[in-house]
């Protein structure tokens, strides 16, 4: 703490990251292989990675790989390369399907990460929803996992942005203890490393039609605490969109992109979703992509038009 006061509170992460004033934001939306993509991207660029994988296990027809780990192996590779000194990248998964059917779990993709890239596990989240499937033969699944790695120790991270309120009756009981700092509990609480949010129902009104849509506010949690304003988030899994929804409403820039030609569908179901208050913002296909301000950022950076 004593070392944070000396630099007007901002943490080095904070010293870093450019926190530029902003007033649109610019959103690329890309029917491309997420390989493709990430050979597009300019090194040490992008803020945020929200990843949300294909595992090997039958969800769908893009569920389906031979060797899983070496395909993984090639994006998370180019993820590293990708992201700025502050940036992170957040992969969701879990390890209950293991056994079931394919060969791809986010177990391996952690032991995978910690042998092979220099990047720093900070936090495996654990999504708990309430609802879901019951089974038989095994515990019911009630969560699913969400590990953060940094790229480096300077990655970025707004605890104050995704603090929890306290009700007023903790409130109320905090402030009369004279060892609590009054201004921290005014904040709120650390919504620590267990986040109970529920899984989107089938008559959700944030639903759209993908099989393994993801709410809108564990996307939320994760675009606050690990980007600010005017930086790029990217999503080369997006499957129905919503993280360029949360980017929009978040003020943060996205690139995101998916294989499947329905994602522009799906995020034209989200778009009329988007919160009022949200800033004026672009959306970028594939042949306007270099007007997206991670090339205009890089081009200005080479001194190139
Ligand atoms: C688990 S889903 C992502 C869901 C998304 N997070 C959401 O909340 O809507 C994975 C997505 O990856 C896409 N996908 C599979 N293989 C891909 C590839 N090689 N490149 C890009 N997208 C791919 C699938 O079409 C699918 O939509």
């Amino acid at each position: 703490m004593n070392a944070l006061r000396k630099h007007n509170g901002l943490h080095v992460s904070e010293r870093s990251a450019n926190l530029t004033n902003v007033n649109e934001t610019i959103h690329a939306v890309l029917n491309l292989d997420c390989l493709h993509l990430l050979k597009r991207i300019p090194s040490g660029s992008v803020q945020l990675i929200v990843c949300d994988p294909p595992y090997n296990i039958n969800l769908a027809a893009w569920d389906n790989f031979g060797n899983y780990i070496e395909w993984a192996s090639q994006w998370l590779h180019e993820s590293e390369r990708v992201l700025s000194e502050t940036g992170s990248i957040a992969i969701f998964g879990g390890l209950q399907y293991q056994r079931e059917a394919g060969t791809g779990d986010l177990l391996q993709i952690i032991h995978h990460l910690r042998s092979n890239s220099r990047m720093l596990l900070m936090n495996l989240v654990i999504w708990h929803y309430p609802n879901g499937m019951g089974a038989h033969r095994f515990f019911s699944n009630r969560h699913e996992e969400i590990a953060l790695f940094g790229k480096t120790n300077k990655y970025f991270f707004d605890l104050d942005a995704v603090r929890i309120p306290f009700d007023s009756a903790t409130k109320a009981t905090y402030l009369r203890d004279k060892r609590l700092r009054p201004d921290s509990i005014e904040k709120g609480k650390n919504p620590t490393n267990v986040w109970t949010v529920n899984r989107l129902n089938a008559n959700s009104v944030e639903r759209v039609g993908h099989p393994t849509q993801k709410p809108a506010e564990v996307i939320r949690r994760l675009v606050r605490a690990l980007s600010y304003r005017g930086s790029t988030v990217l999503d080369f899994f997006a499957g129905s969109g919503v993280t360029t929804k949360v980017c929009i409403e978040e003020a943060r820039n996205s690139i995101v992109s998916d294989t499947s030609g329905d994602l522009m569908d799906y995020l034209s179901r989200l778009i009329p979703q988007i919160r009022v208050d949200s800033l004026p913002f672009k959306i970028l296909n594939e042949s306007e992509l270099a007007a997206h301000p991670l090339f205009v950022d890089e081009r200005n950076q080479n001194g190139t038009r």
